[in-house]
């Protein structure tokens, strides 16, 4: 398959009063089409900024650079704000935690949605319709044709959120970034959703980066998994190796806080990590989960990115390579 999406070394900085904030440190990202990666990590690693510095939608005071961004061999940096737009919609979309950030409350849902298909592909009026209400019951909401009438407002969240990745699908996008979409919702209905967007990923052949802080959300849809700490990817890898063969310390922490079947006794508490996410002001010397990690050491100045397995890398000096294990 071939890369749909293709980061170098991108980098985000956000002046703020106390210094440049440097939210994204210099990330890989490579998606194929048709492939789920997520990106996981904990509130404020820089993963939202990521998706934005993707979307071309960042705050007006951020600086983004990057070796090269490439989209199916379109060099991003070359677009203008106009370039930029064309794809937004037509060839990307975006979904948000929050469906009412995307939504225009005076509008009703059919506008919205046929709008999207108008701005971007030559259609009649009743075409939009149709791929409106076919997507919308793609997409679990009931009496779709009824609700084409409705406004945000009447919608329950977790409708409003079915409305979104309908939105999103109108134009066939190559590719979904969808920011934390179930994390407002209540837990069955974010298993529904998460079952939703996957099934309509591979029906569809959409390449989605999703964004989450849960790996039990990444257990269930991922192929690929980044795992971002303090504005790096500091473990990149398939969604099993990720489970099976963690390499770096800070995915280990992350792990020993969900629950395992069969592992994890009822009612015992749960590990968290000790300590805080360092300040992204300014260069932050040496390994960035350094202050919380036990393990750290002199050598960890300088974490190599080591080659774990030829899908598999890992940013410590406690990683290893597969193959080394298994000839020792
Ligand atoms: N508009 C802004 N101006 C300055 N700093 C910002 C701005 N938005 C975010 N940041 C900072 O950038 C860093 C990365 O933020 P980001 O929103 O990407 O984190 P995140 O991983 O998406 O977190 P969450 O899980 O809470 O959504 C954080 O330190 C955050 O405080
Ligand atoms: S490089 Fe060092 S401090 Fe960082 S995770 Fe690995 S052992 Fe811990
Ligand atoms: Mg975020």
């Amino acid at each position: 398959m071939s890369l749909l999406l293709d980061i170098k070394n991108l980098k985000v900085d956000l002046p703020t009063e106390r210094g440049v904030l440097q939210a994204v440190r210099g990330i890989d990202i490579q998606v194929k089409r048709g492939e789920m990666l997520c990106l996981v990590g904990e509130s404020g690693c820089g993963k939202s900024m990521t998706s934005l510095a993707l979307m071309g939608l960042l705050p007006s005071k951020a600086k983004r650079s990057a070796d090269h961004m490439r989209f199916d061999g379109i060099d991003l940096q070359s677009l203008d704000e106009r370039g930029m737009a064309n794809l937004r919609g037509s060839r990307m979309s975006m979904i948000f935690q929050e469906p009412m950030t995307s939504l225009n409350p005076s509008y009703t849902l059919g506008d919205q949605l046929c709008e999207a298909l108008h701005a971007h592909k030559k259609v009649t009026a009743a075409q939009a319709r149709d791929r409106a209400v076919y997507l919308l019951e793609r997409a679990g909401v009931p009496m779709a044709a009824d609700r084409m009438r409705q406004y945000p407002h009447q919608l329950s969240g977790g409708l409003r959120q079915r409305v979104m990745i309908a939105m999103a699908l109108m134009c066939e996008p190559d590719l979904i970034i969808a920011d934390e979409p179930t994390t407002a919702l209540d837990v069955t209905i974010q298993a529904q959703i998460l079952r939703l967007i996957r099934e309509l990923q591979k029906e569809f052949g959409t390449a989605v980066v999703f964004i989450t802080h849960d790996l039990g959300v990444v257990a269930r849809i991922a192929d690929n998994v980044s795992v971002m700490y303090a504005g790096q990817v500091v473990e990149n890898a398939p969604v099993r190796e990720i489970f099976t063969h963690p390499s770096h310390h800070y995915t280990r922490g992350l792990l020993n806080c969900i629950p395992v079947r069969g592992k994890t006794e009822p009612g015992s508490r749960l590990q968290s990590i000790p300590g805080v996410v360092p300040s992204l002001i300014g260069k932050i010397e040496g390994c960035t989960f350094a202050n919380r990690c036990a393990h750290v050491r002199d050598a960890c100045i300088a974490p190599p990115n080591v080659q774990v397995d030829p899908t598999h890398t890992a940013l410590c000096v406690d990683a290893v390579p597969l193959a080394s294990l298994e000839t020792a």
